[in-house]
């Protein structure tokens, strides 16, 4: 005799039955491999090299150029709520802070410097990872050194980006990351850190798969690094291009990179997973770039989804597809929001 008299027949497949696995908000969250914690973010910064400013970046919804007097009390307060990590940007803004060679990247009195050296000594906790380029400091915009047919001295501008990473880690960066996408670069660095004796304590975290696009604008726009001639399709790899990025990830990895990074990160969702597979022994890092920010804000202020639903459901996306590190511009609503 049937206790549980039911008009529902059990005869058929229950493997169907999914919803018991998800029906409450703990069980909602065992389903993922990777949950969105503190740890995992990266909050990029634009240091401009006038130490009062503070000025928002108009096309980068609450993201500000400061300079080095303005970090702390910025920084402060976050580090309170759970900031573990920055990325810093160096912003020159006075007219003769360009030139061909991006000579004012390593300038010991530039903005970038000083600041590793500020929260080092103020804010010990926070982890300094530095973006290693010269875009922001050539003349020209390009992330290397230009022969004079305007393509990339690949080998000179290695020599230079080395020179640069050496000197943010001699200041005290924690980590330095070469975006610039010239050829070799991962291993020129490495080698420099070695001989410095300071590869045992400053990371690597290769920009490997860095895509060219449209998503970079307020970025550009943020740090006045807009190539002035040409674009970057020489260096930053071809949107279509997902074996190209697996030979890069591949031999980045061979250089000695600690880690991989993937960007931007929601177009590449697939590049983000090959990162993962290829390079299974490594952190794998994703950076949410300055459009997908602003994309993501201009469609919640137009009333397409809410604003923090969609950097949470965005987050989750690279997380499900295999980074545990993502560089975000909603790190300081992250703060509030977990
Ligand atoms: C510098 C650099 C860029 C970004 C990170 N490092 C700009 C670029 O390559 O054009 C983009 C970050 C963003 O858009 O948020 N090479
Ligand atoms: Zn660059």
């Amino acid at each position: 005799t049937s206790t549980t008299a039911t008009s529902v027949s059990i005869s058929g497949d229950i493997s169907s039955q999914l919803h018991a696995g998800y029906s409450h908000p703990l069980t909602r969250s065992w389903q993922a491999e990777r949950q969105l914690t503190k740890e995992m973010l990266i909050y990029p910064l634009f240091i401009t090299d006038n130490p009062d400013e503070e000025t928002p970046i108009p096309s980068l919804p609450n993201q500000y150029r400061r300079g080095v007097n303005r970090l702390i009390p910025f920084l402060a307060p976050l580090v309170r709520k759970g900031l573990r990590s920055v990325m810093l940007f160096g912003v020159p803004l006075h007219p003769s802070a360009k030139d061909a060679l991006g000579t004012a990247a390593d300038d010991p009195s530039g903005p970038v410097i000083q600041a590793i050296r500020l929260l080092r000594s103020r804010l010990p906790q926070l982890y300094i990872t530095t973006d290693v380029c010269l875009c922001e400091y050539t003349s020209h915009g390009h992330c290397g050194i230009l022969r004079e047919d305007g393509t990339l001295d690949n080998a000179q501008s290695v020599d230079r980006i080395s020179d640069v990473a050496l000197a943010y880690a001699v200041a005290g960066a924690h980590c330095v990351a070469p975006s610039d996408m010239n050829d070799g670069r991962v291993r020129g660095i490495k080698l420099k850190l070695i001989e410095a004796g300071l590869a045992h304590r400053v990371l690597l975290m290769s920009y490997s798969a860095k895509f060219s696009g449209c998503l970079y604008g307020p970025f550009r726009d943020a740090a006045g690094s807009c190539p002035s001639f040409g674009d970057r399709r020489c260096y930053q790899l071809p949107p279509g291009g997902r074996g190209l990025a697996r030979r890069a990830i591949q031999r980045d990895m061979n250089e000695g990179a600690d880690i991989i990074m993937v960007k931007p990160a929601s177009s590449y969702l697939d590049i983000i997973r090959d990162a993962k597979d290829l390079a299974q022994d490594l952190p794998v890092a994703a950076y949410q770039v300055s459009g997908e920010f602003a994309m993501i804000h201009a469609a919640a202020k137009a009333g397409v989804f809410d604003l923090k639903a969609m950097a949470f459901e965005s987050t989750e996306g690279i997380l499900r597809a295999g980074a545990g590190i993502v560089v975000s511009y909603f790190v300081p609503e992250f703060l509030d929001w977990l």
